[in-house]
């Protein structure tokens, strides 16, 4: 059966995303909605929309709307996707944290785990004692889905490939019988991440050390200017000071209110007291 969504139906959802995951649909994702929604209601044998709404916002539906934020979630990502601020990392991060050799780092919509290892390759490259360094990194996605492939850390081999030869060898194994065709990330940046789940619509989160860099990239676009605000005022909170927010090429904080020190097109500084 192909139920098609009302103009109230529609306007449910849209309330319904923009309140737990701060995603804004406009009228012309509705096609979008539909087309992915409607899968979702052919497996779960409903008739209609307003039939999958109930399930999502009746009792235990706390499931059924992680499946729905995957559906509408995009993910795209790329290892090394906008090198500038992991040239940023290396060559203006680190020198100033060599004193202590402590980093936190927080890739805050991680999708699926490229970000947060391009952190990890990037400073186990430009690091040479790294077992005299302090190093966490957090991953974070709200998509369940997304953050186990994350933390599968396990690539088919053209995503891999696109990547320099002497990379592709330091920081992969290649997979062998069933996981031909597959690279997996090594050890040595595994260990530094934890992945967890995180909702950046939550009031707070499960971070307790002030951070050194936020990565918030190609998300915020999707959310409005009062969510930005909020969410970019939270960012600031977790940071230390002197710390950076890092977002996404198509974004900026030019019409949001904020504390930041604007550094150039992207990077952001917490000042310094
Ligand atoms: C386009 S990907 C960006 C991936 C990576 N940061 C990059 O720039 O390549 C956007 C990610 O944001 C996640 N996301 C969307 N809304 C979110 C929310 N409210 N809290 C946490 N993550 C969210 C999606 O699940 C998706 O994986």
């Amino acid at each position: 059966m192909n139920a098609t969504i009302t103009d109230k139906e529609f306007e449910q959802f849209k309330s319904l995303i923009y309140e737990q995951v701060g995603i804004t649909l406009d009228a012309p994702k509705k096609t979008l909605l539909t087309q992915r929604l409607g899968k979702r209601l052919r497996d779960l044998e409903l008739s209609s929309y307003q039939a999958y709404y109930d399930r999502v916002t009746g009792k235990g539906g706390g499931e059924e709307l992680t499946q729905l934020v995957d559906l509408i979630s995009t993910n795209k990502t790329d290892f090394f996707r906008e090198p500038v601020h992991f040239d940023f990392l290396r060559e203006e991060v680190l020198p100033h944290v060599e004193a202590t050799r402590t980093l936190r780092i927080w890739s805050s919509a991680s999708s699926s785990g490229e970000e947060p290892y391009t952190i990890a390759m990037t400073l186990n490259d430009a690091i040479r004692d790294r077992s005299q360094w302090d190093i966490k990194i957090l991953a974070s996605d709200i998509s369940t889905r997304i953050l186990a492939k994350a933390a599968s850390g396990v690539y088919d081999d053209e995503r891999v490939m696109q990547l320099p030869q002497d990379v592709v060898r330091r920081h992969f194994l290649r997979g062998k019988g069933e996981q031909a065709g597959k690279l997996k990330v090594r050890k040595h940046l595994s260990e530094l991440i934890a992945f967890r789940r995180v909702n950046l619509m939550a009031p707070a989160f499960p971070i307790k050390t002030p951070l050194d860099v936020i990565f918030c990239r190609n998300v915020m676009i999707y959310f409005d200017r009062p969510t930005q605000e909020t969410l970019v005022g939270k960012f600031y909170r977790y940071l230390r000071p002197g710390g950076y927010l890092f977002i996404g090429h198509s974004e900026s904080l030019q019409w949001v209110e904020h504390q930041f020190d604007y550094i150039k097109p992207t990077i952001y500084q917490k000042p310094f007291d």
